[in-house]
């Protein structure tokens, strides 16, 4: 069992932004942090992460608690594994009860990596396919890049240090033969890129033949400790970078990153092999830079930039595309020697907006009335999934691409979910519960005077406050809700008279209307409610009576 104490020291280095923008690209927005939910389907951004408070609060399906809740729910994992998950995120060692448990960092990953790197240097055709592709000593040496020898070389090594096949199985490295029940290293005969987490560890491996097997790449496979789909191969070097320059250079592949960073441009990375998605927006959007996309000129590439446009448009990213033709990619480029040209290259990206909007028409035969109907509704639909400031200032590029007047360019707009919910709200009950939550000791100066009764649309919000359930999801909504204020002590009182005032002016309404009550009993109730008026009128809280 994990040590309880090991468990809270690890709680109190968590940072609920941190943790949650692991996972999330998220916005600022005031004191908080926003973000798109992930436990529902939605695409505003509904979810609320509070550095003060350390929770998150999703505004749409109530979902929300702290850090470790936010990982269990999102990694669907039980406590001790989110907690052992946290550890390994945060390179923190964690002290268990139960010897036999212990998991010691095996470094399997940095021995493995060493490993390949002396590999590496013994062979010689493997160094001269380094040399051949203008990498130099340095390059290799601050990408760790290593060579994978045969199998059983790889397998032997591991062995001989004490490794199992499930450890090496856990990361990737080796598995079992279905066919005959063998061991075998995933790595053959390959020039080895080790893969950094965003914090450095080893995580996973990308291996090129340098034999001319069919795969040219082999990536480790998902695991625990690596997900490719999170990552940027070259973000732990280039991270600074991008931070200082506000800037970054996606490319796709390891080669273009290895050698823009040789040729200076350090702030390059690449995707794993795969597609750019949402998963990796959380790694760059904190540091807000402006994305240029440095993407081969073939066919899969420009296909692949314009979902990357599309998806770093809509996101508020600012930057461009630079598509690299006739079989020259960067790390060509930079092989060649041709640094300049690149530098000028990167300094004249096409903008996303522009570059998706002239892809999308060109997908299309415009000559054909269908098509080109078929193109602007497509073009639509992309302008509408853009922040709303950027739709106006694109229509007249989507309608000048199709060559069409700009007002068959429409836009539709929907209502912010915040606008539909007015009806439900009473700001006045709201802020007097917001206020309460936020300093506890002024309910005794309330108990007296108010009852959950009086509350007419937050009824269960103030019950729930009443009994102290200050986790549920209505009342975290409450304390996260950025456009309800908090009283001081004062303003509460008046707060406090004027809700009163009205209270008991509607009763003092009704019961003049009722006609169940006989005239005694009516005269009795509206002089008591009088009174209570007056007094409140005069400054003075009147107490509570059923
Ligand atoms: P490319 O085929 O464009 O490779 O694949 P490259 O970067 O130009 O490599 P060199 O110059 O031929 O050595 C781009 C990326 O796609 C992934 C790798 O991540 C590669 O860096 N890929 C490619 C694979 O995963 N498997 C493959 O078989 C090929
Ligand atoms: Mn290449």
């Amino acid at each position: 069992m994990i040590e309880n104490n090991s468990i809270e020291n690890l709680k109190s280095r968590l940072d609920i932004v941190d943790v949650v923008g692991s996972y999330l690209e998220l916005r600022k927005n005031g004191a908080n942090f926003k973000a798109v939910c992930p436990f529902h389907n939605d695409s505003n951004p509904s979810l609320v992460i509070s550095p003060s408070k350390q929770i998150y609060h999703c505004f749409s399906c109530g979902a929300g608690g702290d850090a470790i809740k936010f990982v269990m729910e999102y990694e669907k994992l039980n406590y001790p594994e989110t907690i052992e998950k946290l550890a390994n995120m945060y390179n923190f060692s964690l002290s268990y009860t139960d010897e036999t448990n212990q998991r010691e960092d095996r470094k399997l990953m940095d021995n493995l990596t060493l490993f390949f790197r002396k590999k590496l240097d013994a062979q010689q055709i493997a160094k001269n396919y380094l040399v051949d592709r203008g990498i130099g000593q340095a390059t290799i040496e601050k990408f760790e890049i290593g060579f994978a020898p045969s199998s059983d070389e790889t397998l032997n090594f591991l062995r001989s240090h004490g490794y199992t096949l499930s450890e090496a199985k856990e990361f990737g490295v080796a598995d079992m033969s279905e066919k005959n029940n063998k061991a075998y290293c995933r790595f053959i005969d390959r020039i080895m890129f080790p893969i950094r987490s965003r914090n450095g560890k080893f995580v996973g491996f990308g291996g090129r033949t340098i034999t001319n097997h069919p795969a040219k790449y082999i990536n480790s496979p998902q695991t625990k400790y690596f997900n490719k789909s999170r990552l940027l191969y070259g973000y732990f070097f280039a991270k600074d970078s991008i931070f200082k320059q506000k800037k970054i250079i996606i490319t796709e592949g390891y080669m273009d990153t290895i050698m823009l960073h040789q040729a200076g441009f350090t702030n390059a990375v690449a995707t794993l092999g795969t597609a750019l998605t949402n998963d990796h927006l959380p790694l760059i959007t904190k540091m807000e830079p402006e994305v240029i996309l440095a993407y081969d000129g073939d066919d899969a590439g420009i296909a692949a930039a314009l979902k990357a446009s599309m998806l770093l448009s809509r996101h508020s990213f600012k930057g461009g595309v630079i598509l690299f033709g006739e079989g020259l990619d960067p790390a060509d480029m930079v092989k060649n020697g041709e640094v300049q040209k690149l530098n000028h290259l990167f300094g004249e990206a096409q903008p996303f907006e522009e570059f998706a909007i002239e892809r999308i028409v060109k997908k299309y035969n415009l000559h054909d009335g269908l098509e080109k109907q078929k193109a602007l509704k497509e073009g639509m639909e992309y302008l509408q999934s853009l922040p709303a400031t950027l739709q106006e200032s694109y229509r007249g590029i989507l309608s000048g691409a199709l060559n069409i007047p700009q007002n068959l360019v429409k836009i539709k707009r929907d209502i912010h979910t915040r606008q539909k919910r007015e009806n439900f709200v009473d700001m006045l009950e709201l802020t007097i519960i917001k206020t309460i939550l936020s300093k506890p000791s002024l309910i005794d100066t309330l108990l007296d005077t108010i009852d959950a009764s009086m509350f007419k649309t937050h009824t269960q919000e103030f019950g729930l406050l009443l009994e102290n359930q200050l986790e549920h999801p209505k009342l975290r909504e409450i304390m996260l809700w950025e456009d309800i204020k908090t009283y001081d002590e004062n303003e509460l009182f008046s707060a406090m008279i004027t809700f009163l005032i009205k209270f008991y002016s509607e009763k003092l309404s009704l019961v003049k209307s009722d006609k169940t009550l006989n005239y005694k009993e009516k005269q009795f109730h509206i002089r008591s409610f009088q009174e209570k008026i007056f007094k409140l009128k005069r400054g003075e809280l009147v107490a509570y009576e059923q």
